[in-house]
Parts: structure tokens; sequence; C-alpha cells
């Protein structure tokens, strides 16, 4: 069966990393089709809206979605990308790989972060030339799918016991107190382990000692947050895959922006890319293809050739040409 895949590339070193993990997914020969959409800065330009119709659509309509970064736009793109393929959490996986020098090289988490509310659900007014408000909101229910998808991904896996929810319900009492009762609910009724931290408290904590953490239950702005935080421990921003998965669609996006300070010059890191195109490939239900990619990746982070970020001097072309040749 052909699977329709929807790449949106948008702005910056989105048009040269999303290439090297069309090239990375194209050289393993699978039935997938690839269909380009557009979305960003440069379309809004050119036609007032950042995100047309027509590639919401597509996204909506595709089995999954690839999609690079866009620039000043990025929240008119990327919240109405996510609610086109009803995602209710984003997968980050934040992980220090062998021979990339990282600040913390025994860091292995997995971010699950609430993806439709808290302070990201779009409630913000002007009360007066002084004043704005913003509304923050947080439901029982998508706290429970949270917290189910999160019991289901730990029970699902060999390599994780439970998982700790991060909140502030000592001072947000009613929203993140209710998300930290509905997540620990479930997962108490699910028979699954959880430990709770306070999100300050984390970010000092998962710095000084990663280890002590594995999968971490986020609200949205938390993880938002603290993922980026762990992509300084693990060795930069271009290395940080992340999926956004709904019930019968899902997205898949390095955490990275546009890099508009490198953007044009060829020399992004494309490794958040390829591996979201793998975590793409595990959503699909060609695992075995996608741990394929990741141990090519891990294989090149580890020998070399690098981008400018990791220390090397290979550009985009050379690291992702390596990288297909491992597959
Ligand atoms: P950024 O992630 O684009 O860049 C931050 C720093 O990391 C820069 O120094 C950049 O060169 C470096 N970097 C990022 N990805 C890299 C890669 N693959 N290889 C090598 N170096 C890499 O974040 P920034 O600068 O805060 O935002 C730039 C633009 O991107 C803004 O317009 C912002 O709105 C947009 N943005 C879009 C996102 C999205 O579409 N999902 C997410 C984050 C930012
Ligand atoms: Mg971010």
């Amino acid at each position: 069966m052909t699977h329709q895949i929807a790449v949106i590339e948008g702005d910056g070193i989105g048009q040269e990393v999303i290439p090297a993990a069309i090239e990375v997914l194209e050289s393993l020969d699978l039935d997938l089709e690839f269909v380009d959409g557009e979305a960003g800065d440069a379309v809004k330009a050119d036609t007032g809206e950042a995100l047309p119709q027509e590639t919401y659509d597509l996204a909506a309509d595709a089995d999954a979605t690839l999609f690079g970064a866009a620039g000043e736009t990025a929240a008119d793109v990327i919240l109405p990308l996510r609610d086109a393929v009803d995602s209710f959490v984003n997968i980050r996986p934040a992980k220090a790989y062998p021979g990339v020098d990282a600040v913390r090289p025994e860091t292995d988490l997995v971010f699950l972060r609430e993806n439709t509310e808290g302070v990201y659900s779009g409630h913000e007014d002007d009360l007066s030339d002084d004043l704005s408000t913003l509304t923050r909101v947080v439901t029982t229910s998508a706290s429970e799918k949270l917290a189910a998808f999160a019991c289901d991904y730990v029970e699902d896996s060999d390599d994780h016991d439970g998982f700790s929810v991060v909140h502030k319900a000592n001072v947000m009492r009613k929203t993140d107190g209710r998300f930290r009762d509905g997540v620990v609910g479930v997962a108490d009724e699910r028979g699954v382990e959880t430990d709770e931290v306070l999100m300050d408290a984390f970010a000092t904590h998962v710095c000084l000692d990663p280890e002590q953490f594995d999968v971490v239950v986020c609200p949205n702005l938390a993880g938002d947050v603290l993922s980026d935080l762990a992509a300084g421990l693990v060795g930069g921003l271009g290395l940080l895959p992340s999926a956004n998965i709904g019930d019968d669609n899902a997205l898949f996006e390095p955490v990275h922006g546009t890099a508009p300070d490198i953007a044009g010059e060829g020399i992004a890191n494309p490794t958040a890319t390829i591996l979201s195109a793998a975590m793409l490939l595990d959503h699909l239900g060609y695992s075995e293809e996608s741990q394929r990619v990741e141990t090519a990746v891990e294989s090149v982070l580890a020998e070399g050739p690098r981008t400018g970020d990791l220390g090397g001097n290979a550009d985009t072309d050379e690291m992702t040409a390596a990288i297909v040749d491992r597959l």
C-alpha cells in the first residue's frame, strides 16, 4: 500500500534539511509518494496567507507530513498544521549520541509534550494600552489523553519503566493542578509508575543529573522550553527530531527553526530532520527501516563527516550522502 507523505519545506534551512531527509527516505525504496505543499514567510509575502488552505488540506489528508520550519510566521503555520493532523502529543527525544561533544553525554530523554492547550491555546487579548492578557486552558480530557498515550508509550517499550510528570501545580493550582491530577490519575489506574517534579526544579536537576529522568510528560510551554534546554545538553538544536501524533495522522519536524544566521549556505545539520523522518517511518510501520536510518545517523555522528555546528566542516550534502552510504 502506498503511503502519501505531505512535504512542507517552509523557510530558511527548512529548504535544505527537508530535501536531505527526502533523499534518505527515497534511498530506502519504500512505497512512499511525496507531495509538496507550501507554507511560511515566503508564501505569506506572495499570497497574504502563511498556510494556504490547500497545504492544510494536504497535511490533513496525507498519511503523514514532514515539515521543515517557518520563520516569522511559525505560529501561523505550525499551530494550524498540528491541528490539521489532530495532534495531541508532541514526542521529542533528546539523546546524546557517541562522538558528539555534548554537555551531558549521558542524556537520554523523551519528552511527551501536551500539544493542544496550555498557554499556546491562542486566547490572547489587549485589554488597554497598558494591559494584555492570556488565558491558559487546561482540560481533564486532554490531560488524560496525553497520560493514556504516555502509559502506552512506556508499556510498549522495554526501555521505560514509568514517567516523570513535570508541572507547577504548587502555583498554578487550578490549571496545572488539573493537568497533574489528570495525568497521575490515569497512570495510577493503569499501574504505571510516575514521579512528580516541579518544572523549575526540573530545569536544574536535568542539567546536573539527566540520568535520573527518562520519559518526561509536560504541559505545552514547559515541554517546548525544557526540550530546547535538553537540546543544549546533547549537542545543539541541529540534532533534535520530533513527532506530532494524532489519532489518525501525524506530522514530523525538527525541533529547530529556520536558522536565519546560516540559511542559504548549505551547511545546516540535517540530523534533526533525518531523525524526524526515521520517526515517520516507525509511525507508518516501517520500524526496521526506521532503526536502520537511526543507526546510519549514529554512525556518521560518531565517525563523521559532521557539519559545523558539531565541530566538523562538512556541508549538508556531504553529511547526508554519508548517511545514505551507510544505509
Ligand atoms: P533556530 O532553531 O532557527 O536557531 C537557533 C540557533 O541554532 C541558530 O544559531 C541556528 O543557526 C542553530 N541551528 C538551528 N538548527 C540548526 C541546524 N539544523 N544546523 C545547524 N545549526 C542549527 O531558532 P531561532 O533563531 O530562535 O529562530 C529563527 C526563526 O525560526 C524565527 O523566525 C522563529 O520564529 C523560527 N522558528 C520556527 C520554528 C518552527 O517552524 N517549528 C521553531 C523555532 C523557531
Ligand atoms: Mg520551540
